[in-house]
């Protein structure tokens, strides 16, 4: 980073540690084989996917008691049920009798009820009624037995649980992503996008490739003339927990000017919000000056304009770009008015496949029906789910040419790469030190040091 760029970041968060080069790392390396070996994948499952917290649903999916929300995970499947004093309860969606599963999707009602021998379970997890309850030589069960139960907690907008009910409190797995973004009322947004895609790659892609932004210029080439990928002018941070971010400009790369007169973001976003792209001497100015502009812009005129959570969001949160990557496989890009989910999930037997899920939330403002997220445009109200099989980029046909498509695109290709005899240790920039140190925080797991 330059020391100008330095000069314009936000204040460093006391936890972060520099991450554009690898000093403190220990070096770790990117063996190929934890791309596809089913052992590895065990071990990834008894070690760390067992210890952390995952994401089940959103909290606004549970309104009323009795709303729950299934979460598949690998071989597992929780369910988050709405209480009658407003709290959540995780439960295993197993049941208590002989293990049943108890719902296949999300819902509404008072009782689970087990179709194998009628076992009913309340909400709160404990047993109701069972058939013939006088048949039980060891005592009637009812009011007795529960469902398995797991942590719960929220943020952000997110409902998460964990496996191990020894897992550090929520705050304390995510700190201090909390602390940054207390500003954010991400919870009152809506999801307009909610798509989950079948992938032939292993999970990891998704963090690898969301811990670095080397990739975008070429991957990407549609992004630097919004958005500053360029690492020079990013701040790039690790923290103790594992979760890194980088924060960039957001306002056009200066290493590429787009020509006079060419339709692009940039201005569209000045004018949106009342500032002429032509009242600037040069594309430098209209660059590095437009930007606080329209910055100073959203601020003093969204809440009359309806935007009236700009009022808690201070100069920084639409100055800079962040891309947060929560270890080991939450990617967040948290704005003012939205929030882009992006995560990965193993298959649950084969390492050489995943999930790919990508939620789009958007703050609901009044008189507005439809926004622009990383999907397209989207109505601005509550998406339905929508599960898709890439295949090769058939089964996303609607999303070539995003961002989106483009990553998609690329997983599949650097899968056979690792898997082939010819893989080598990966010869990293300094701006790809966070996909090193995401490796290194996954072996500290595997490894017992977590
Ligand atoms: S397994 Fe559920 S009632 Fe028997
Ligand atoms: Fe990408």
């Amino acid at each position: 980073m330059t020391q100008d760029s330095v000069n314009i970041q936000p204040p460093l968060h006391p936890l972060a540690i520099d991450a554009s080069s690898d000093e403190t790392l220990r070096g770790d390396p990117i063996d190929g084989e934890r791309y596809y070996s089913s052992d590895f994948m065990r071990r990834e499952w008894d070690h760390m996917w067992t210890k952390v917290w995952h994401i089940a649903g959103l909290v606004n999916q549970l309104q009323s008691a009795g709303d729950y929300i299934v979460h598949d995970f690998m071989h597992e499947s929780v369910m988050v049920v709405k209480q009658a004093d407003g709290s959540l309860r995780a439960f295993y969606n197993v049941c208590g009798h002989r293990g049943q599963r108890l719902v296949w999707g999300d819902g509404q009602q008072e009782t689970f009820h087990c179709q194998y021998h009628g076992w009913e379970w309340r909400n709160d997890g404990v047993l109701n009624a069972v058939p013939d309850q006088d048949d039980f030589p060891q005592g009637n069960p009812c009011g007795e037995l529960t469902l398995v139960e797991l942590p719960v907690d929220t943020w952000a907008g997110f409902v998460w649980y964990a496996f191990d009910s020894n897992a550090p409190l929520l705050t304390e797995y995510l700190h201090p992503w909390p602390d940054i973004y207390k500003n954010h009322a991400t919870e009152e947004m809506t999801r307009i996008v909610w798509m989950q895609v079948e992938l032939e790659t292993n999970w990891k892609f998704a963090p690898d490739n969301f811990s670095e932004s080397y990739h975008t210029r070429t991957a990407h080439p549609q992004v630097p003339a919004h958005r500053d990928m360029d690492y020079w002018t990013s701040r790039q941070e690790l923290y103790p927990n594992g979760h890194n971010r980088i924060l960039q400009l957001w306002r056009p790369s200066l290493r590429d000017r787009v020509p006079e007169g060419t339709p692009n973001r940039f201005d569209n976003k000045l004018r949106a919000w009342g500032i002429d792209p032509d009242q600037y001497p040069d594309f430098e100015t209209k660059v590095t000056q437009g930007w606080r502009d329209v910055a100073a812009a959203q601020r003093s005129l969204g809440p009359s304009k309806g935007y009236h959570h700009y009022l808690r969001l201070t100069e920084d949160d639409f100055l800079f770009s962040p891309h947060d990557q929560l270890f080991p496989n939450v990617s967040l890009d948290i704005r003012p008015d939205a929030v882009s989910m992006f995560r990965t999930e193993p298959h649950p037997t084969d390492p050489n496949k995943c999930t790919f899920d990508l939620w789009c939330l958007a703050m609901p403002i009044q008189g507005l029906e439809e926004v622009m997220c990383i999907a397209g445009k989207r109505p601005l109200e509550i998406a339905d789910f929508d599960h898709r099989n890439f295949d090769g980029g058939r089964g996303l046909r609607d999303l070539a040419g995003s961002v989106i498509f483009q990553d998609m695109a690329l997983a599949e290709g650097q899968q056979r790469g690792q898997r082939s005899r010819g893989y080598q240790e990966p010869y990293l920039a300094g701006q790809e030190t966070r996909v090193r140190a995401w490796h290194e925080t996954l072996n500290d797991y595997l490894e017992g040091r977590r």
